[in-house]
C-alpha cells in the first residue's frame, strides 16, 4: 500500500507503484485542475508540487506528474491547484496573472499558479530571474508571455519581505492555504515503506515515461529516486562522489558542487527544466545512454568512474568512458545498478568548462555538447579530458585528442592542430538536429571557446 498527502487529504492506495501520478489525480480523484497536455515533460501543464520532510520542515520541488509513479511519492505531500486555494480567494500568485492579464483560455495557468507558487516556496524567492528560471518548463499557446512575465515581476517584488524558509509567512500573506502548517508532522507519521514490487529500476522516470509510458506504468518497479543512500553528495578521499538518484537540481544547489564549479547554475540552466531536473537523476542520465545526454558529456570530461553493484552486495569499479559501449548499449550485467559516480577532485588549478548548442537555448537537446577539463604545469597540458555528444552513437570521450595536447604547450598552434584530431575521431550523422557537415563545425568551434572562456575567468 502506498500512503501519501494530496492536499489537505491522506491518500492509502492499493494502486501499482508505477501508475502515473496525474492519472491517479485526475481520473481517481477527479481533480481536474491538473492539466494533461503533451504527457512528455514538455508543457508543463501538469506540474504538482512534492513536499518531502527535511530536518523537520517540508520542502517543496515542483514535478511534472504525467512522468511521476505513485512509488516516487509515497511519503511525500502533493500539491496541485486545488490545493493552493485558500477561503480568502485568488492567492497573490493568482491575483498577479490575473491582474497582468497572464491568462486567457486558462489551460496552462494551474502549471503557472502552482510552478510560481514553487518559487515562493523555494530560497532563491524575490529574484526575477529565478521566478522566471521557475516557468522555463510551462508553455503557453495564448499569451505570447509578455503579461506572464508582468506578473512575475510582481510576484517576485511581492516577496521581498518575505524571511527566510518562512512558511508562515505565506501561510500569513496568503500564498499557502493554512493547512500546510500542520503537514510536517503530518509527514513526520507516514511511513514511507521500501516498494520494490519487481526488477525494473525507475529513477525520476523522465526517459521511461517518456519513451514507454503504457509498458512503465504496467511494470512492476524498484524507485531509486529517493533511496536515501543513493542521494549523498560527498568530498572523500580526494573523491567528489555523487550518488546514483542525485537529480541535476540536486548537483546546482550542492555547496560542494559549487565550490569545484561556480558556473553550474549557468550551464545547468540549459539542461531541460526546474520540474525535470527535480527528477531527472544522473544515473536515468547515463543508463538511457542517448548520445546527447548533458550529464554524460560533464561527467565523461571529469575521467568519471562508476560504482556497479549486485542485489547480492557485489561491486565492480568501471570508467564512465569504458561505460558506452555502442549505440544504446553498456557496460552493464544483469542485476546491476549503479550506485555512485565518482571523479578525482582535480589539481587546484584546474579549468573546466560546458557547452552545449540546441535550436533553442532552454528545454531543448542539444545538437552538440561537449565539456573540458585540464590542468598545466608552466603552460604545458599536464592532465587533459574532453568529451562531445551528438557526433558519435554514444556519448564520446575523446581519445585521441587528449594523447595529442599531453605534454604540448597550451597555444593557438597546438589548439588549432588539436582541432584536425579531434574532427578525425568524430563521426556525426544528419538528422533534425543539423546535418553532419553543420555539426562537426559546431563541435570545432565550441572546442575553441572552451579556451576562450576558460582564458577570461
Ligand atoms: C522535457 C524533458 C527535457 C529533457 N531535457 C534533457 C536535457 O536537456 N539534457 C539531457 O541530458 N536530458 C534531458 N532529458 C532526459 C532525462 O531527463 C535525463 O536523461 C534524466 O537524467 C533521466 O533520468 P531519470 O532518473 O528520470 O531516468 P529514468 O527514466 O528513471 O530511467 C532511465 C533509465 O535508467 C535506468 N536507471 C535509473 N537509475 C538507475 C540506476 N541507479 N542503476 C541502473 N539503471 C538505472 C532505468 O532503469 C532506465 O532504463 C529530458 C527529459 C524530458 C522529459
Ligand atoms: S502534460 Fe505536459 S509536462 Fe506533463
Ligand atoms: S492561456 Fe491558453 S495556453 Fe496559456
Amino acid at each position: 500500500m502506498i500512503q501519501f498527502i494530496l492536499n489537505n487529504k491522506r491518500i492509502k492506495t492499493n494502486k501499482s507503484a508505477s501508475t502515473i501520478l496525474l492519472d491517479f489525480i485526475r481520473e481517481d480523484q477527479h481533480l481536474k485542475g491538473t492539466k494533461s497536455g503533451c504527457r512528455e515533460g514538455d508543457c508543463g501543464a501538469c506540474t504538482v508540487l512534492v513536499g518531502s520532510l527535511v530536518n523537520d520542515k517540508a520542502e517543496y520541488k515542483s514535478m511534472a506528474s504525467c512522468l511521476t509513479p505513485l512509488g516516487n511519492i509515497a511519503g511525500k505531500h502533493v500539491v496541485t491547484v486545488e490545493g493552493l486555494n485558500n477561503k480568502f480567494g485568488l492567492t497573490p500568485v493568482q491575483h498577479a496573472l490575473d491582474e497582468h492579464a497572464g491568462t486567457q483560455c486558462g489551460f496552462c495557468t494551474p502549471g503557472f499558479v502552482v510552478s510560481l507558487t514553487g518559487h515562493a516556496l523555494s530560497q532563491n524567492f524575490a529574484k526575477y530571474n529565478e521566478a522566471i528560471n521557475f516557468v522555463a518548463g510551462n508553455i503557453c499557446r495564448c499569451t505570447g508571455y509578455k503579461s506572464i512575465e508582468r506578473a512575475v515581476k510582481d510576484i517576485a517584488d511581492g516577496l521581498k519581505n518575505k524571511p527566510e524558509n518562512s512558511l508562515d509567512w505565506l501561510i500569513e500573506h496568503k500564498y499557502l492555504p493554512e493547512y500546510f502548517s500542520g503537514i510536517a508532522n503530518q509527514l513526520a507519521e507516514i511511513e514511507s515503506p521500501k516498494i520494490t514490487e519487481g526488477e525494473k529500476i525507475i529513477g525520476g522516470g523522465t526517459d521511461l515515461y517518456v519513451q514507454k509510458a503504457d509498458e512503465t506504468s504496467d511494470t512492476d518497479a524498484k524507485f531509486y529516486l529517493n533511496k536515501i543512500e543513493l542521494k549523498k553528495i560527498k568530498n572523500e578521499n580526494g573523491f567528489i562522489k555523487l550518488g546514483a538518484s542525485v537529480t541535476a537540481n540536486e548537483m546546482m544547489h550542492s555547496e560542494i558542487i559549487n565550490n569545484y564549479f561556480p558556473k553550474i547554475q549557468q550551464w545547468f540552466k540549459l539542461i531541460s527544466s526546474e520540474q525535470i531536473r527535480n527528477m531527472g537523476t544522473i544515473a536515468g542520465n547515463f543508463v538511457n545512454a542517448s548520445p546527447i545526454g548533458d550529464l554524460s558529456i560533464f561527467f565523461l570530461a571529469l575521467n568519471s568512474e562508476l560504482v556497479l553493484k549486485k542485489e547480492t552486495g557485489n561491486t565492480r569499479i568501471t570508467a564512465l568512458n569504458k561505460f558506452f559501449t555502442g549505440y544504446k548499449t553498456l557496460d552493464l550485467k544483469e542485476g546491476e545498478y549503479i550506485e555512485e559516480i565518482r571523479f578525482k577532485i582535480p589539481d587546484t588549478n584546474f579549468k573546466f568548462n560546458f557547452e552545449k548548442v540546441s535550436k533553442r537555448t532552454y528545454l531543448d537537446i542539444a545538437s552538440v555538447n561537449t565539456a573540458i577539463c585540464y590542468t598545466t604545469e608552466n603552460n604545458t597540458f599536464k592532465e587533459i579530458h574532453i568529451s562531445a555528444g551528438g557526433i558519435a552513437p554514444i556519448p564520446k570521450y575523446l581519445s585521441k585528442t587528449k594523447e595529442f595536447l599531453t605534454g604540448k604547450d597550451l597555444n593557438a598552434e597546438n589548439i588549432n592542430a588539436a582541432s584536425d584530431v579531434l574532427l578525425s575521431e568524430v563521426s556525426p550523422i544528419s538528422d533534425i538536429r543539423g546535418s553532419k557537415e553543420y555539426k562537426k563545425l559546431l563541435l570545432k568551434q565550441l572546442f575553441f571557446a572552451h579556451f576562450e572562456l576558460i582564458n577570461e575567468n
